[in-house]
């Protein structure tokens, strides 16, 4: 089985887990990447099924649209039954390095939001300690330089994504070299240096189920 066929596995999978719970007002949060293409592609076939969704990204919010789904405002949207989408690493606890994209801002909160954050991801994301994909950090652009100092100082080295502007229109550094022993702890740390906007670990607000494709079929992990 090919690494895009576990995808389309677990964003089928996805929408067989969702489908149960949506009625026709409720709104589905969308995230951004290869897996989550996969998966708003599937959720066209129910789009009669449930009120609109809510983009984690502009590119996300474009392919919903060129389904024909409807996409609110976040600001529009007090409840969310659901969101889904994938990661950069899951460490087998709930714990997610995301952000590869750069879509980490909107998608932590619209993870925030939702009832239920399910987690999409090929069996390749699957760590036993988070790091090793480096740690992305949204800054804001004037404060860039300032934060890579204090982030130096966490025993990291923080690349400067070039050439890349987040939809909020901020720079990433990418933190290479971490070992994260202690997620949710570093996940505060790193949001407490003044001009960060947010970091890529989902700790505090983690997955509650991680559906994870494998070659034997999609194993579910809450
Ligand atoms: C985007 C993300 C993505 O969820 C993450 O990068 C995984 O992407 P893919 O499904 O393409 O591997 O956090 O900001």
């Amino acid at each position: 089985m090919t690494q895009d066929e576990m995808k389309l596995a677990v964003a089928q999978a996805a929408v067989e887990y969702i489908k149960p719970k949506l009625t026709a007002d409720s709104i589905v949060g969308v995230g951004t990447g290869s897996t989550a293409n996969f998966f708003i592609d599937e959720l066209a076939k129910i789009s009669h099924l449930f009120g609109g969704a809510v983009a984690s990204s502009e590119a996300t919010a474009e392919r919903l649209k060129g389904h024909g789904i409807d996409v609110f405002d976040m600001n529009s949207v007090d409840q969310m039954e659901v969101y889904v989408d994938g990661a950069d690493e899951f460490d087998g606890r709930m714990n997610l390095i995301k952000g590869g994209g750069g879509a980490l801002t909107r998608e932590k909160i619209v993870a925030d939001v939702a009832r239920e954050f399910v987690c999409i991801v090929d069996e390749s994301k699957k760590v036993d300690l988070l790091g090793n994909f480096p740690l992305p950090v949204e800054v804001i652009p004037m404060a860039r330089s300032q934060v890579a100092r204090a982030l130096v100082k966490l025993d990291c080295m923080p690349v400067y994504r070039e050439g890349f502007v987040t939809d909020n229109g901020n720079v990433i550094l990418d933190l290479e070299g971490m070992q994260i022993e202690q997620p949710a702890e570093l996940e505060a740390t790193i949001n407490n240096i003044v001009g960060v906007v947010t970091n890529g670990l989902f700790a505090r607000r983690g997955a509650d189920v991680v559906l994870m494709g494998t070659p034997n079929g999609v194993e579910t992990i809450s």
